[in-house]
């Protein structure tokens, strides 16, 4: 995963078009908020195509992290062939084996909502000021555990963005 840093950092220059993506993800690497074992990427003929992240979040009064999935980019050239939603699956099912019970994003519902995200303020997870409720979701992967409740707090990567 390493030498796919690079290829990574140009994937989301290029599907968001500016600075501010790639910065989050140097951001959290180097804070060591993200975690490297679920960062997946999208491969066409051995190169990067796409990739996402996750990294930590924090539940206010509560000793509770959580993990975020964030950022998800494809190249402009490659989108809408499937790899988006590989690699949210790949993600879901590398956050059930990793062993934690949710995972949070935030962006449209209309593209994750197909893949089992609901509003997570509807769960008792506020979002992030000044992150708006219909934006930030939840996907419940562990029924049988309690999930934390309360105010949802982003990492500094996330907050200086
Ligand atoms: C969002 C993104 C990762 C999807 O990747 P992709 O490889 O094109 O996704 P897929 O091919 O698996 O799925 C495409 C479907 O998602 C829909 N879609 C793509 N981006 C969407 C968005 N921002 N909101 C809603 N739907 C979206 C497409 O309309 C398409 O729907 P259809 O299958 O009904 O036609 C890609 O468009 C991207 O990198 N966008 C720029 C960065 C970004 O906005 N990332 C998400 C941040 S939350």
């Amino acid at each position: 995963m390493h030498d796919d840093w690079p290829a990574i950092l140009e994937v989301h220059r290029r599907a968001f078009v500016d600075e501010d993506i790639p910065r989050l993800v140097e951001g959290l690497r180097s804070g060591g908020y993200d975690v490297p074992s679920l960062s997946f990427v999208a491969e066409v003929g051995g190169s990067v195509v796409g990739n996402v992240m996750h990294s930590w979040v924090t539940v206010e009064g509560t000793d509770r992290r959580v993990l975020q999935l964030s950022p998800l980019g494809v190249l402009p050239e490659h989108q809408r062939q499937g790899h988006g939603s590989n690699l949210v699956r790949a993600a879901l099912e590398g956050v059930r084996t990793f062993g934690e019970p949710l995972v949070l994003v935030e962006g449209n519902p209309a593209y994750y909502g197909r893949f089992g995200f609901v509003r997570a303020d509807e769960l008792g997870l506020r979002p992030p000021p000044p992150s708006p409720g219909w934006a930030f979701q939840v996907a419940v992967l562990d029924e049988s555990v309690s999930l934390p409740t309360g105010q949802v707090a982003y990492s500094p990567p996330f907050r200086d963005l």
